[in-house]
């Protein structure tokens, strides 16, 4: 356990930091190299519609008493991340339709209410992915394009307002577990990264019981939510998740999802 920890911190001490070549096509503009703001202007604009986001529960892109919940939650998860110095957050649950692509949405649209954060948004379901639609976008290239190098992120990726950057699918892989065991998509991560430095990195990631992509993918995370829904999820569902993320990464905690709160309930 202790020997699994300590490779973990050597692998996310030695990630690539700062020089990372910028992505084909938008490496330099005439006249020099771009700074990072040009970068993340750069990318393709794209209009969310706020009634489809209502009617997939995203409800962050305005402060509202909906969103004060996701509010909560992201201000929580961002002291912690900062503290700790991580970037890159997971959101994962121990079973489907647990409610990880809301909360990943969420929490992507909070932050870009933030103007002073940069966050990225990453459709990593590769056997099911949902950003597209929540979202009501249509990507030209998938995300798993990215993570293999055919295309760079800087041609794939959507930007929300200035400071959200989504990289969606708009197809399902074949074989994801492969491509995000592998270790060039470590590496094309860590291009990312240090190129667009975003403060926060969201990984929608598919369950964790039901398949080993998530595992396969734990080793470049620096931490996690486990989303849980309070009408489904068993408790040795959680409790076998829980266990099996912590021997990865850091467990920030256990959102729970559709808990019915009786009016006439003493909290
Ligand atoms: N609190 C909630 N109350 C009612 N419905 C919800 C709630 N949260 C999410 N849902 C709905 O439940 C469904 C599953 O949510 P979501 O897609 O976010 O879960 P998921 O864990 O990402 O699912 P999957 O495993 O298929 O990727 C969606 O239709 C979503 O709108
Ligand atoms: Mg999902």
């Amino acid at each position: 356990m202790e020997k699994l920890q300590a490779a973990l911190n050597k692998a996310r001490e030695t990630r690539t930091t700062g020089d990372a070549r910028m992505p084909s096509g938008s490496s330099k503009k005439a006249g020099g190299p771009i700074g990072l703001d040009d970068l993340w202007q750069e990318l393709e604009p794209f209009e969310v519609q706020d009634d489809h986001l209502e009617m997939h529960r995203v409800v962050t892109r305005a402060a509202n008493p909906a969103a004060t919940p996701f509010d909560i939650l992201r201000t929580k998860v961002l002291l912690q991340m900062r503290q700790n110095g991580w970037k890159r957050l997971a959101i994962t649950s121990p079973m489907p339709q647990s409610g990880k692509t809301t909360t990943s949405c969420n929490l992507a649209l909070g932050l870009g209410r933030q103007k002073d954060l940069r966050a990225i948004l990453l459709d990593l379901d590769l056997r099911d992915p949902s950003v597209s639609s929540f979202l009501r976008a249509d990507p030209k290239h998938s995300i798993g394009d990215v993570l293999s190098g055919k295309v760079a992120f800087a041609d794939q990726a959507l930007r929300i307002g200035d400071n959200v950057a989504c990289s969606m699918a708009n197809r399902q892989e074949k074989d994801p577990t492969q491509l995000l065991l592998a270790e060039e998509t470590a590496a094309v991560i860590d291009q990312i990264e240090s190129s667009y430095q975003p403060d926060v990195m969201i990984f929608d990631l598919p369950s964790m019981l039901v398949n080993d992509d998530t595992r396969a993918f734990l080793k470049n995370i620096d931490c996690a939510l486990l989303v849980i829904r309070a009408d489904y999820t068993k408790y040795g569902q959680f409790d076998n998740c829980e266990r099996e993320v912590a021997e990865q990464t850091n467990v920030l905690g256990a959102v729970l999802n559709a808990y019915a709160h009786k009016s006439d309930q003493k909290d």
